[in-house]
């Protein structure tokens, strides 16, 4: 009997590129993807548990699938992800309808434990040091993601995963308790896998990790034991015939390297976009937050980029309201805005998780002044982004046409803009075309296809 399952996916990339994982690794076992929650035979929600909000969007989809599961007593429900590794056998006593709870490290064998859980209800969830992540090349099942995905998994364009995990323990990260500590992936598995996705058609390819910075530091990623950088893996993929299009995310500004830096000025298919999460632009809130870097280095870090990269567009996360953060600190995040005049940025309330540091810190920031802070820094942010696309207007980019939207085709430039772009003959999904910028929104560019 064939079984249709649906996997709603929350959180980041990491969690997209597990979904597309869980989706191969069950298709191999049988079952067939459907996008219609309400018929399915088995439920997958993989989960993100990074800010209460996302728990608790969770949480509501659960209290839902209940009533699903009262009128189909025989599907499955299985959470996986990072609320599921955090919650373990108290979400199955919270949720008893729930019959399988998976943890971040054991989706490769989700089938197993799916057959497993039809008998008795099982909850997975030790996380390993020993973690090695397996090899897995996947096929073209796409994932789809809420929150903060920025380019999306489709057959010409795919994600591998280079490590996992997080040493770092910034205080308000739950990170390093639901992915466990970082392991580096073998450096040979991740050319293999590239390989094999070129092969097939892919012509852009990003880099995942929670710290790719860190990538081989923790663990030996090559045969005869030689360090193997991050820049030097990069550089590596780089070279792999038919990667036309690479990216890599998330980086640490503490471990963010002069020669990883340089690569953006010597690896031509290397897009000059960078995600660089600052978090907060006053000193005494980083040192709270354990991040290890001041803000005039961070500034030094843009100067050096933008030097080797000058077109580079650089993009940042945010966190308003941490534990202490004074009005003045907060002006500080403000000053940053101005300073460094990022491309877009991703911010957020700050939101206490079980298991971290800066939960047990007793100057927390009310909710509403959390509300203000944050509205005023995206209020800025918003007119800095619409100043810099502006700046795209008459400008000529490379652009990958991602699908098609009424008359114009969605389109993403190098530069990580989303373009609407019209063309006067027919694009395919994955063509690399010019286009030039004719109109500038907060969010996206219009373009004419040349
Ligand atoms: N509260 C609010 N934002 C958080 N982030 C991580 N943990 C928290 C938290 N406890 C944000 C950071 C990080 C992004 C992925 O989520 O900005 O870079
Ligand atoms: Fe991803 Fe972090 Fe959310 Fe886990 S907690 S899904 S690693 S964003």
């Amino acid at each position: 009997m064939t079984h249709a399952f649906y996997i709603k996916t929350f959180g980041c990339q990491m969690n997209e590129r597990d979904s597309e994982i869980i989706a191969q690794s069950l298709a191999q076992h049988g079952y067939i993807e459907t996008p219609d929650m309400n018929s399915a035979h088995l439920v997958i929600l993989n989960t993100c548990s990074i800010r209460a909000k996302a728990e608790q969007k969770v949480m509501s989809l659960l209290g839902q699938l209940r009533r699903n599961k009262q009128k189909n007593p025989t599907m499955q429900i299985c959470v996986a992800g990072c609320v599921a590794q955090q919650e373990g056998q108290s979400l199955v006593e919270r949720m008893p309808h729930v019959d399988l709870v998976i943890g971040t490290q054991h989706i490769y064998n989700i089938a197993d434990h799916l057959k497993a859980a039809k008998n008795d209800g099982k909850v997975i969830t030790e996380l390993s040091d020993a973690y090695e992540i397996p090899q897995f090349i996947p096929g073209s099942g796409a994932a789809d993601a809420d929150d903060m995905s920025t380019v999306g998994s489709t057959t010409f364009s795919r994600f591998v995963t280079i490590m996992q995990g997080c040493n770092n323990f910034c205080t308000y990260c739950v990170v390093p308790y639901t992915r466990g500590r970082e392991v580096s992936r073998k450096y040979k598995d991740i050319i293999e896998e590239v390989k094999v996705l070129v092969d097939s058609g892919v012509k852009e390819i990003t880099l995942l990790g929670q710290n790719v910075n860190s990538y081989g530091m923790t663990n030996t990623v090559t045969d005869d034991g030689t360090p193997c950088s991050f820049a030097q893996l990069l550089t590596a993929v780089a070279s792999i015939e038919g990667v036309q299009r690479l990216r890599f995310t998330t980086s640490n500004p503490k471990d963010l390297s002069d020669e990883l830096m340089q690569c953006f000025n010597v690896l031509p298919n290397l897009c000059p976009q960078f995600h660089l999460p600052v978090q907060s632009g006053s000193n005494r809130v980083l040192k709270r937050m354990n991040r290890k870097y001041t803000i005039e280095k961070y500034y030094e870090l843009v100067k050096i980029l933008r030097s080797y990269r000058p077109d580079i567009v650089l993009t940042t996360d945010i966190i308003v309201g941490f534990p202490g953060e004074t009005e003045e600190d907060f002006q500080k995040t403000m000053e940053l805005l101005e300073n460094v005049r990022f491309g877009g940025s991703f911010s957020f309330k700050y939101s206490d998780r079980p298991g971290t540091a800066s939960r047990h810190l007793d100057d927390k920031v009310a909710e509403s002044e959390k509300t203000r802070r944050l509205m005023a820094f995206q209020k800025r942010q918003n007119e800095i982004s619409f100043e810099s696309n502006s700046e795209c207007i008459g400008k000529t980019y490379k652009v990958m046409v991602e699908g098609k939207d009424g008359p114009s085709y969605r389109c993403r430039a190098d530069t990580n803009h989303v373009v609407h772009c019209t063309a006067d003959h027919e694009l395919s999904p994955g063509d690399l075309v010019q286009a030039v910028v004719v109109h500038a929104g907060n969010h996206s560019l219009k373009g004419e296809v040349v």
